[in-house]
């Protein structure tokens, strides 16, 4: 009986994901993200070379500094550049292309197009620019998918975020995480992750540092056309915390594995599955996840605009030590650009603990992430 019962969990924990991920793959066969009409992009071509080319250059690496009478803004785009390029989605192109630089907090000297040039033209116009990046294999910034707030995506970036998640019942308790990502080479991605905890124990408040995470994500697959992406992050955790304060005591090697699907609704899902394996099984027990954000993102003005990305988390934590249970948590939140530029970002929700909720608590969480690589803080706003 007890033995049917657990391989009656295994089945559910190794074939439920798989399940999941085959249905979104057979989704993801039925759908094309380019939508409504394939982009002209001969047209494109010539719509650059009246309207474009004389600040931007016939390579797209920017006119000569001679023939141009503006001074280049430090963030002049140099299109062949794919590093630079790939992880802009075509609507940020086209917010600052149909309303001008300052829509996205860029410079006044990039004109406003979306009186001269028709909705078709700006389309053909983006598509030409995509092929000054000449090398393949960039995952693309439309597959960037807004950051939950417990699931990791799939896709490297370059950011700084501060979050923070807070007991809403019980003692007071505050943990907050500094997160470092760095996007490097094509693929690849490394964090560094340091928490650090204020708790009040016995009346007396406390700070420490936590287990860090040191981690490399690298993308396994992705695709602009089906809407996904794949990617495998290993991360290790030296016992940098305390043990008498929630800290493993050992050394835990975290893999995992990152699946994110968009489609042409701007729906979404990011799924993450991995492991916790410590180096020393009797300090610290090994344990299981299974996180999964659903959203859509929205935003006015033809998706131009600020997006606003409603989401829910459903987190599954799992210790594989006999007799353990599930633990579900349920994670509704709200994540919003604030700045045009939308490289700043926030994001807000309540994490309620659903399944063996003894001595768990719900927790009002928050972060707030900044896009380095999209522009300093203060600028683009
Ligand atoms: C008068 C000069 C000028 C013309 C003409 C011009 N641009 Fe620009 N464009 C700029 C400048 C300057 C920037 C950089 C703004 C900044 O970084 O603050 C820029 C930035 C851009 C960006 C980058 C936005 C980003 O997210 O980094 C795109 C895309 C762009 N231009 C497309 C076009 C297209 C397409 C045309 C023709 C239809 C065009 N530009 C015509 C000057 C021009």
């Amino acid at each position: 009986m007890g033995v049917d019962r657990k391989r009656c969990k295994h089945l559910v924990w190794v074939w439920g994901p798989l399940t999941v991920l085959a249905l979104s793959s057979m989704l993801v066969i039925a759908q094309r993200l380019n939508l409504k009409r394939k982009p002209d992009v001969q047209n494109g071509k010539q719509v650059f070379n009246s309207g474009c080319n004389t600040c931007h250059g016939p390579t797209g690496k920017g006119a000569a500094e001679t023939s141009t009478v503006f001074k280049r803004p430090s963030t002049f785009p140099d299109f062949t550049d794919c590093g630079g390029t790939t992880p802009e989605a075509d609507s940020q192109w086209k917010g600052v292309i149909v309303h001008g630089g300052p829509y996205k907090g860029f410079s006044t000297i990039m004109p406003t197009f979306g009186q001269v040039l028709s909705q078709n033209d700006i389309d053909d116009v983006i598509s030409y620019l995509r092929t000054f990046c000449t090398q393949r294999g960039w995952p693309r910034g439309e597959l960037n998918l807004p950051r939950a707030i417990a699931t990791e995506k799939a896709f490297p970036e370059n950011e700084l975020v501060l979050t923070t998640a807070a007991n809403a019942t019980g003692a007071p308790t505050w943990e907050t995480h500094a997160i470092h990502e760095q996007a490097f080479g094509k693929r690849d991605q490394i964090e560094i992750d340091v928490p650090w905890n204020l708790e009040d124990i016995n009346h007396s408040y406390s700070s420490h540092i936590g287990d860090m995470t040191i981690g490399l994500k690298h993308v396994m697959f992705s695709n602009l056309r089906t809407g996904s992406i794949l990617s495998l992050q290993g991360g290790v955790l030296p016992p940098t915390g305390s043990t008498k304060l929630g800290g493993a005591g050992t050394t835990v090697f975290e893999p995992f594995a990152a699946f994110d699907q968009l489609w042409r609704t701007n729906t979404w899902v990011q799924f993450q599955m991995g492991a916790d394996l410590p180096a020393d099984t009797k300090k610290s027990p090994q344990g299981l996840f299974w996180y999964t954000a659903l959203g859509q993102t929205i935003a006015p003005d033809q998706r131009l605009g600020r997006q606003w990305s409603p989401m829910v988390e459903f987190l599954a934590n799992r210790n594989l030590v006999d007799g353990a249970k599930t633990d579900w948590d349920v994670l509704p939140e709200m994540q919003v650009t604030l700045s045009p530029r939308q490289h700043i970002r926030a994001d807000v929700g309540v994490r309620t603990p659903f399944t063996d909720t003894a001595g768990r608590h719900p927790q009002v969480q928050f972060y707030i992430l900044w896009d380095w690589a999209d522009g300093k803080f203060w600028e683009g706003w």
